[in-house]
């Protein structure tokens, strides 16, 4: 799914990686109630309130992934990605981010680091500006807002 908005200060790619579709029915005592449409009708709206466009893509696929990273280069500002589950796997996320030359913030709806051990280990951190962890669906708009304060 992909929906665009267009506001004067560039755009910010909202990416959210697999099983993020099924936000709202999945596991809700660990991601909430709110849909996938819910965060990204938050994310956007906060994003025009700093003057930016929002770009939203989710995609259980890797490559759809790494493909919209590469689009963004030259065209977006910046990056807000919740991997999912490739977070802890994907070297190639980590490379694509790198590759981008982009602001980016890794959003965790949960607290990884109280969950599984697997969890506690991310290849996208250390490439991240900043990274946001357990403060649920929040989570994308303090993100805008980091990105609100660090970009032009
Ligand atoms: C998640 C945490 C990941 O470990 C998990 O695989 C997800 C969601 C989160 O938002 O808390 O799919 O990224």
């Amino acid at each position: 799914m992909t929906s665009t908005t267009s506001a004067g200060r560039g755009a910010l790619l909202i990416l959210n990686g697999p099983n993020l579709n099924l936000l709202g029915t999945r596991e809700p005592a660990i991601y909430g109630s709110a849909s996938l449409s819910d965060v990204e009708r938050l994310t956007t709206a906060a994003a025009e309130a700093a003057g930016f466009s929002a770009s939203c893509l989710q995609s259980n696929h890797e490559g759809a992934l790494l493909d919209a990273i590469h689009a963004a280069r030259g065209t977006a500002v910046g990056i807000i990605i919740n991997a999912g589950a490739y977070t802890h796997t994907s070297v190639a996320l980590r490379d694509a981010l790198v590759a981008a030359e982009l602001p980016a913030v890794e959003v965790h709806i949960s607290n990884v680091h109280q969950r599984e051990e697997f969890r506690h280990h991310s290849y996208l951190s250390a490439v991240c500006n900043a990274v946001i962890v357990g403060a649920g669906i929040h989570g994308y708009e303090l993100a805008v807002n980091y990105l609100d304060k660090v970009l032009p």
